[in-house]
């Protein structure tokens, strides 16, 4: 089945052409339009402007992806959670294709689709995802998420736990600012932290202890914000290594509390936080050591990142199974969730 896939709910206009069958995942063209470029002078991605700017790119985008190719057979669109500048422009391209080409739609869910983001793997022995084994934990940590996700039966999502404030990707980007680091901060704080002692500055690892599986960033942004304020000379390379640590160590404890509590076979680590060295080097050595019994999946770097590949890939099992949405009852869902 050829997947077209279109991905607008944040600041890159993606779209993907994927070959998919039960076996086997192809990615036959694919192109990503950033806008970092533009929202780094605002030190974070404006709506607006993102907006407009996925409305210029799409098309040509598109055009580029299809040159070689018949129509697809289904069109697989973000469409929520997400800036609603953005969605609305996967969504209302996907529906006129859909009109033109007489191609059905399947609305992805964007958390959905980083989830499945680790099938897309470069070794072709790989087991597809329908093999992995159940109960899945999945965190997901990205710019605007950072939910634990069980799904118990595929298809199935209930959020165990996550954030009750801040993202994690945010509260990196947040700290970065603080920095003087332009946007997305992220990957810049953790190329200063490989050079830097985790263990030289104490910052809080806030709700660590509660009894739930539930995360708190904000306190942590607070400190390191008092921290520049009353150390302004203070080392960047060990501010960043101990920040990450902070951030590491509260996403790593709350998955492996909330594995034992679960005991999933599978442990899904995706969202652009997911690129972090640290974060997946210290998940997979402590998933190693105290749940062994528990594969873990990551996705390869590129596919950390916002991408149309996961969206299409994601869109596979609803379009066997003819799930689809008509193009005039599609509507990009700023807020969707995907759990209960
Ligand atoms: O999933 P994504 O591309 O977009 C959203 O759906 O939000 O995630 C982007 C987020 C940004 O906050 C960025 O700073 C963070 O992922 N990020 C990282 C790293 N690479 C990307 N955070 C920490 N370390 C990284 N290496
Ligand atoms: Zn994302």
């Amino acid at each position: 089945m050829k997947i077209l896939g279109i991905e607008s709910s944040c600041d890159d206009t993606s779209v993907a052409l994927v070959e998919r069958t039960d076996e086997k995942i192809e990615i036959l063209a694919e192109k990503t339009a950033s806008q970092i470029e533009i929202h780094k002078k605002y030190g974070g991605v404006v709506p607006e402007i993102a907006g407009r700017k996925h409305a210029e790119q799409i098309t040509p985008v598109v055009e580029e992806i299809m040159k070689n190719f018949e129509k697809p057979d289904v069109i697989a669109v973000t469409s929520g959670p997400g800036l609603i500048t953005g969605l609305i422009v996967g969504v209302e391209t996907a529906k006129t294709l859909s009109y033109l080409w007489d191609v059905p739609i399947v609305g992805v869910n964007h958390i959905k689709g980083h989830i499945h983001s680790v099938k897309i793997q470069k070794d072709k022995s790989e087991k597809p995802i329908s093999n992995f084994e159940l109960p899945i934990l999945s965190l997901v940590a990205s710019g605007g998420h950072t939910e634990l996700i069980l799904s118990k039966k595929l298809g199935h999502y209930e959020r165990v736990g996550g954030t009750r404030d801040d993202a994690a990707g945010e509260c990196f980007d947040k700290v970065a600012k603080l920095l003087g680091f332009d946007y997305p901060g992220g990957p810049k704080i953790s190329k200063f932290a490989e050079k830097g002692d985790p263990k030289a500055i104490t910052f809080p690892r806030p709700m660590i202890h509660s009894k739930d599986f539930d995360m708190s960033f904000s306190g942590l942004k607070t400190a390191a914000l008092y921290h520049l304020r009353d150390n302004p000379d203070t080392d960047k390379n060990d501010f960043c290594a101990s920040f990450e640590q902070a951030i590491v160590d509260l996403l790593v404890h709350k998955t492996i509390k909330a594995a034992k509590k679960y005991n999933p076979k599978t442990i899904v680590l995706a969202g652009g936080v997911s690129a972090n060295k640290k974060l997946r080097e210290t998940l997979k050595k402590v998933i190693q050591k105290e749940i062994p019994s528990s594969e873990f999946k990551i996705p390869e770097l590129k596919y950390s990142m916002d991408n149309a590949a996961m969206i299409a890939v994601t869109a596979y099992n609803h379009a066997k199974n003819k799930n689809f949405t008509p193009w005039n009852k599609l509507q990009a869902d700023p807020n969707w969730k995907i759990y209960k």
